[in-house]
């Protein structure tokens, strides 16, 4: 519990911090002048004006009543809460709720929220809240919004059988409530259950002026649909019942009774009871009204008799009862004497107490059960493991004018959680300091164990004196009962009556009242109706009727096993013993505390009374709870948690700290410059002494977490990159798996095909020559598709390639025939259709050369690939005179020789020129020779590879000049257009050996032909000419 406790005391501690610009101090632990009242109640005030209601003090939330509705209890300002440490929100009950039910999630064990405060105080509502806050924002599963809907819904129920308006409060619980919210280990709110304690049931049939009965009997009477009003004989009308008038206050601003009621009906629903048991609920209801109507008056002896019977027969009718039996039990007593049974008549006080007390039972027990049967329908009947928040919700304080048995009740039991809450804070408190070794002044604080033991102590206490009084035999009044007070506590400093007065106070006393000082205030009981009401006897044959009622709640209420028991236990003892309970619930799990202040006595909204605040201020304890919290220092924290935050201020314990959290905060303060009167080290926390020093502290990591934020985005970015480039690589190294798997697939699926092919290739050539199959035929087929495939990119480029051929193999070798030939013709149409007329010309001109020089003269092949020429000389460079003089003739071809003399043998560069007609020799301007074609005999040329021509000229004249010997480069050229121009081709010889000619008519020379290293022509010495072929290379 501590643990918890500590925990969130710290976390709200910063949050104060971090807000503390917002209105006021948000947690007084961190007020500076936190022993002085009236800072507190500035404080608180400042706050209240501004509409902010709670403020704590460490885990202890204060909330001032508004008596307005505020808008801070929305479903956003739930969400907003969730989930969320005190010290980052302002304060809320929604905070305390939160951090509750999540301390309870975490350590898995049990909580209670103790709300207390005067009546009026506000605890319902935050009770309330809570519950709500629980409903909405837990986790939830379909199934179990049912069991939230019915524990919301208890609510209005529980509300309108048990509230009423009173001089403090328009929705004044009369009763105690705690409840229990269970928990499974998930966080989800899977159950529920509700103890009440001591109902107010004296309010059933009195009420004080200004005040009313229980809300129930309002809202059936003023809300109640008219079939229901007729069935149980009801009037719409609420002056009509003796029970509803007596406070003479039936209407309220406040309260809405037609509209609560229907809440009420709907909300009945919700919790599972069905129309027979509305039914049977609203006669018991009514029957009490009517009960409440039924008169007395006297015989002529006094006693009593019944004015009218027609309100008692409603109430025989509404709880079944025999009307004759009811009658008898309400003005007789039943006395047993001996054997007998004596009746005995009742006066009419008698009657009227009877029918009273009858009424009060009636109602009291029907409240219980139907708490047992809102339990039944919270239960939750799984076995497993939950933990609970308990809500605990009880009457606050009060004081009225005449204050009375339920007032005592209700005042020792806030005595009580006063004592609690002493036991569980103050003293807890005080504790922790020792255990930490922390060296503090003791805080002087009221301890009201002093008044819970007057009211409660065995023996001695009120209740045991009250009881003795009850139970003795003889005439116990309520004055005995009080001279007996007067006895036992005469001395007891928070006990004063009349009598035993100072002057002054028995001014303020009636005698028959006695003054308790209890922790909140004085209170004046007065002691009349404390016996009968501690008694609270039923009459026995009244009971007895009751046990026979057919209504099904009046059988439970009224066990037939009663009527024969033992006497019970007194009011005062049983309530007593409930108390005891509730305080060893409590005390087994961990406290949450709410102290609810009234702001102002006239339900005002945004009225801050001081004095009345300032008095609730002190009698809570609130300043002595601020000082031991504080014990001199503002503020304290768990080493480790106190490392977590901060460290970030100093580089030693930045980003860890690997040692001992005390010696790092020790590190860290210094570091901070922390004086040593600003702190102290306890053994396990810090204690920090001025709000101040916390205060800079807390700015300088402000300031910080922004770096801090700057940087941790940063490493975050970082991580988050190098995240995404871990999972990018992960994911690329997952394809590049697949991929590879898919290819290895793929190549096994090919590797496999191709094995198959393979196989299938082998078989197919192994067979190739046998009859055909499909092994085989494929495989030819491929064999031939191979070939042609490859044919196609090896064919001859050239009609004269004729190596170029692939071999085909056996199967293809017709076709390939076939092709070659095909591919050759084509290749010779192709060449064919390119031909020119230029180049055909030419051809015709070869195909001349060919006729005459092929194979005779050996180097005729060099000359086939060189190509004619149209002419070998330009025209421009013939002489002027030459060109006119011949060119009539049409000039054909010209050409550069050298013509050897005929006896010489010089060599003289010549101009050979051919036209249609004739052979010209020129030299420069003069025409050395012409030769006409008719006179041209023949040309002859050696075998051998030179360049030598004799022209052979007919002589007829000595004076003519003879044949010329010439030597031309272009010899086959010159020689093919000369003897086409002359038409001569079958006069060129090729001779083997020498060559004779004509010098003139009559006288001949020789050339002498021979092959050797270097071509040369000279005059041999026979007078020949010489001329030396070069050797050619046969190819
Ligand atoms: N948080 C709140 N916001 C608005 N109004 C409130 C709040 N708390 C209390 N009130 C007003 O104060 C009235 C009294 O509150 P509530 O019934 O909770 O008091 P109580 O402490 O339960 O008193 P008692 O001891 O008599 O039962 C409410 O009916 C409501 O009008
Ligand atoms: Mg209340």
């Amino acid at each position: 519990m501590q643990k918890g406790k500590a925990k969130l005391g710290q976390l709200d501690l910063e949050g104060a911090l971090i807000a503390r610009d917002r209105v006021g101090i948000q947690d007084f632990v961190l007020l500076d002048a936190h022993n002085s009242e009236t800072a507190f109640l500035d404080n608180l005030k400042k706050r209240f004006s501004e509409d902010l209601i709670y403020t704590y003090i460490g885990t202890l939330l204060i909330s001032v009543n508004p008596y307005k509705v505020l808008d801070i209890y929305t479903k956003k300002q739930m969400d907003l809460y969730m989930g969320v440490n005190f010290f980052e929100l302002p304060p809320h009950i929604y905070a305390l709720a939160d951090n509750a039910y999540h301390t309870m999630l975490m350590e898995a064990n049990n909580h209670f929220i103790l709300i207390s405060g005067e009546s009026g105080a506000g605890k319902t509502e935050a009770s309330k809240k809570i519950l709500q806050y629980y409903a909405v924002s837990c986790p939830s599963i379909t199934l179990l919004d049912t069991v939230r809907d019915r524990m919301l819904m208890s609510n209005p129920v529980l509300e309108a059988f048990g509230n009423a308006k009173t001089m403090k409060n328009d929705n004044s619980s009369r009763f105690g409530k705690y409840m229990d919210i269970q928990f499974d280990s998930q966080g989800d709110a899977v159950g529920g259950h509700i103890l009440s304690y001591l109902l107010e049931k004296s309010r059933v049939v009195h009420q004080n002026h200004g005040e009313r009965n229980f809300h129930i009997f309002y809202q059936l009477v003023e809300g109640g649909e008219e079939d229901l009003l007729r069935h149980l004989g009801l009037e719409k009308d609420t002056k009509h019942y003796c029970y509803l008038v007596q406070g003479e206050s039936p209407n309220v601003n406040s309260i809405n009774d037609k509209n609560d009621w229907k809440t009420v009906k709907n909300a009945l629903s919700v919790i599972d009871f069905d129309a027979n048991d509305i039914e049977h609920l609203f006669g018991i209801i009514a029957s009490v009204l009517h009960l409440g109507n039924v008169q007395f008056g006297g015989d002529t002896i006094g006693y009593a008799i019944l004015n009218s019977n027609a309100e008692l027969r409603w109430v025989s009718k509404l709880l079944e009862v025999h009307f004759q039996v009811l009658h008898e039990a309400l003005t007789y007593r039943k006395i047993e004497a001996k054997s007998e049974e004596v009746l005995s008549p009742f006066t009419i006080d008698h009657a009227v107490y009877a029918r009273d007390a009858l009424a009060k039972a009636i109602y009291s027990r029907t409240f219980t059960w139907l708490v047992n049967r809102i339990n039944k329908s919270l239960e939750n009947k799984d076995s497993s493991r939950k933990t609970v928040i308990g809500l605990l919700d009880i009457y606050g304080f009060e004081v009225f004018s005449v204050n009375s048995f339920e007032q005592f009740c209700i005042n020792f039991c806030n005595e009580k959680l006063q004592q609690l809450f002493i036991q569980l804070t103050l003293k807890a408190e005080q504790e922790d300091y020792e255990a930490e070794g922390i060296g503090w002044e003791p805080v002087q604080f009221f301890n009201n164990k002093i008044i819970c033991d007057l009211v409660e102590e065995k023996h001695r206490g009120i209740i045991s004196v009250l009881d003795e009084e009850c139970l003795r035999p003889g005439d116990a009044t309520d004055l005995t009962f009080l001279e007996k007070l007067e006895q036992r506590m005469g001395n007891h400093p928070h006990f004063v009556t009349h009598k035993l007065a100072d002057k002054k106070t028995r001014k303020t006393l009636e005698r028959g009242d006695f003054r308790l000082l209890h922790y909140a205030g004085e209170v004046t009981y007065c002691v009349v109706g404390f016996i009968d009401k501690n008694n609270d006897l039923l009459y026995k044959n009244i009971k007895d009727v009751m046990c026979l009622s057919k209504n099904p709640i009046i059988q439970e209420c009224f066990p037939a096993t009663e009527a024969d028991s033992r006497r019970p236990e007194t009011v005062a003892t049983q309530f007593k013993n409930s108390l005891l309970r509730l305080t060893e619930i409590l005390t087994a799990k961990e406290a949450w505390y709410v102290r609810c202040l009234k702001s102002n006595d006239n339900k005002q909204p945004g009225k801050f009374d001081e004095v009345l605040v300032r008095h609730q201020v002190k009698y809570l304890g609130l300043m002595e709870h601020l000082r031991v919290r504080r014990a001199g220092f503002a503020y304290r924290r768990r080493y480790d948690i106190f490392l977590q935050r901060y460290k970030a201020l100093c580089p030693a314990t930045w980003p860890h700290w690997r040692g001992v959290p005390s010696d790092g905060v020790e590190k860290l303060v210094q570091h901070l410059g922390y004086q040593p009167d600003e702190y102290k080290m306890g053994r396990t926390k810090i204690f920090i002494r001025y709000a101040r020093t916390l205060f800079a502290t807390e700015d300088a990591f402000e300031i910080c977490k922004h770096e801090l934020a700057t940087r941790i985005q940063a490493k975050y970015k970082g991580y988050r990159a190098k995240g995404e480039f871990r999972k990018q690589k992960e994911a690329a190294t997952k394809i590049e798996t697949c991929w590879r798997g898919v290819q290895a697939r793929k190549e096994r699926e090919r590797r496999a095909w191709a094995v198959k092919v393979i196989k299938k290739f082998i078989k197919g050539y192994m067979t190739r020559r046998e009859a055909k199959t499909t092994d085989n035929s494929e495989y030819l087929a491929f064999v031939r598709q191979s070939y042609l495939n490859r044919l196609k990119d090896n064919l001859p480029k050239t009609v004269l390639d004729k190596t170029t051929w692939l071999t085909p193999p056996p199967v293809v070798k017709e076709t390939s025939s076939i092709l070659r030939q095909l591919h050759t013709r084509m290749m010779v149409r192709n060449y064919v259709r390119g031909i020119t007329p230029q180049k055909k010309a030419q051809l015709q001109q070869k195909v001349v050369t060919s006729a005459i020089f092929k194979g005779k003269k050996e180097s005729y092949p060099q000359s086939i690939p060189v190509p004619f020429m149209d002419t070998r000389i330009n025209e421009q460079d013939i002489n002027m005179r030459v060109l006119q003089t011949i060119r009539h003739e049409r000039i054909k071809y010209r050409i550069p020789v050298v013509k050897y003399d005929r006896n010489g043998c010089k060599p003289r560069q010549r101009q050979l020129i051919l036209t249609q007609a004739a052979v010209y020799l020129a030299e420069e301007a003069k025409i050395k020779q012409r030769v006409d074609y008719v006179s041209l005999k023949g040309v002859s040329v050696s075998n051998l590879g030179d360049s030598i021509m004799i022209l052979h000229v007919t002589c007829g004249d000595p004076k003519q000049k003879g044949d010329l010997v010439l030597q031309c480069d272009h010899l086959f050229e010159a020689l093919t257009k000369l003897a086409m121009l002359a038409n001569k081709q079958n006069n060129i010889k090729v001779v083997q050996g020498s060559i004779k000619f004509e010098i003139q008519v009559g006288k001949e020379s020789c050339v002498d032909f021979s092959t050797g290293q270097e071509p040369m022509v000279y005059k041999g010495k026979n007078g020949n000419l010489m001329v030396v072929a070069p050797q050619i290379k046969s190819r």
